[in-house]
């Protein structure tokens, strides 16, 4: 018998006592699922669809946007706004909250997203992704025009997370609270079906994620713990560990939910306040999943779901993986910073 696939997983969680899904979440969670798949399409179109390279515009993050940007931001937003099942969404790409326009029904939910995320990597045929991230929308929305303010909620109040990866395998990989499940999409039949789940992230992988280049960013903890694994101080760790970098957020969290490890984009110590990944975009949806598999996610120190929201472009560290892992470097960070 072929795997159990999305649909059927999300009407056997509605159906459980209690249910983390009602019908509306469901059906929010099929729709974005059904985008990723044609965006998945466009992706692997490349030159031959046209849709690599850059477009003359930057966005409101002050990036050059790639067409493929674009194009799956879009690609949500049709999907998405006529369903009935939403209250507004909002995106890396767009300067605002887009709120459901007045010809369709609104529903309860709040979508967030990064459309495609490592979108430096699309013209080199490497992984790149679409992250999002759900909430409810605020009691009482539902009589009123929803604002950003809406959006500004804890990360620890999702009602949903996941990402697709558009890798060598299509896949998506969700949580709803209960555990995490990968499905890889059947292009025969068009269909996503479970190939593993509950994720566990193992523990003790020496692997470590970091973008090197920063260096000169970082604090003296994050600078401690990097050279007692890969850099140039003596001790027992040296030598053991192996060093993995994609430059996509979603290859690096989807490698340590599979095997473990453990992925750093650490603040700018050198600039108070200035970091590289999006709260509400990034950083808060793979906390969820990572804590959903029995990982750990901080921004050095306090737990990611739990940074108050204050800006819907905000940025934050992020140190994400296996808990023993990100534990020592809330030590190190303590003790040194
Ligand atoms: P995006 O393409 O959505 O702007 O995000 C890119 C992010 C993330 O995917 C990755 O981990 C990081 O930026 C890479 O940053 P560097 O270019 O500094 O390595
Ligand atoms: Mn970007
Ligand atoms: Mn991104
Ligand atoms: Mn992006």
């Amino acid at each position: 018998m072929k795997p159990t696939t999305l649909t059927r997983f999300l009407i056997e969680q509605q159906r459980e006592p209690n249910s983390a899904c009602p019908a509306e979440l469901r059906l929010l969670i099929e729709t974005v699922a059904r985008a990723c798949k044609v965006i998945a399409q466009a992706i692997s179109k490349g030159a031959l669809g046209d849709v690599l390279g850059s477009l003359g515009s930057e966005n409101v993050q002050g990036e050059v946007q790639k067409k493929l940007d674009v194009i799956a931001n879009d690609l949500l937003v049709d999907a998405n706004e006529w369903g009935g099942h939403l209250a507004a969404m909002a995106s890396e790409e767009m300067e605002t909250i887009h709120r459901i326009p007045g010809r369709y029904p609104k529903g309860e939910y709040l979508l967030l997203y990064d459309p495609i995320d490592g979108s430096s990597n699309i013209d080199v045929d490497l992984s790149v992704g679409t992250i999002f991230s759900v909430f409810k929308a605020p009691e009482g929305a539902s009589g009123r025009e929803v604002t950003e303010a809406d959006f500004l909620q804890k990360g620890s109040e999702q009602v949903a997370a996941g990402y697709a990866i558009y890798g060598p395998q299509t896949m998506l990989v969700l949580t709803i609270g209960t555990g995490v499940y990968e499905f890889t999409l059947d292009r025969e039949v068009g269909a996503w079906r479970m190939t593993d789940g509950p994720l566990r992230i193992a523990s003790g992988n020496p692997e470590v994620a970091i973008n090197m280049a920063r260096r000169s960013q970082w604090s003296p903890g994050i600078a401690r713990y990097i050279d007692e694994r890969v850099g140039c101080v003596d001790g027992p760790l040296a030598g053991q560990y192996n060093m993995r970098w994609t430059g996509s957020m979603v290859a690096d969290v989807h490698r340590i939910l599979k095997r473990g490890g453990v992925f750093l984009y650490p603040s700018d110590h050198t600039k108070p306040g200035k970091a590289r990944l999006r709260l509400l975009y990034e950083a808060n949806p793979m906390a969820m999943l990572i804590e959903q598999a029995g990982g750990a996610a901080t921004d050095g120190r306090e737990r990611i779901l739990d940074v108050e929201a204050i800006g819907l472009h905000q940025r934050v560290g992020v140190v994400l993986g296996d808990p023993e892992e990100v534990a020592k470097v809330r030590e190190l960070s303590l003790a040194m910073d």
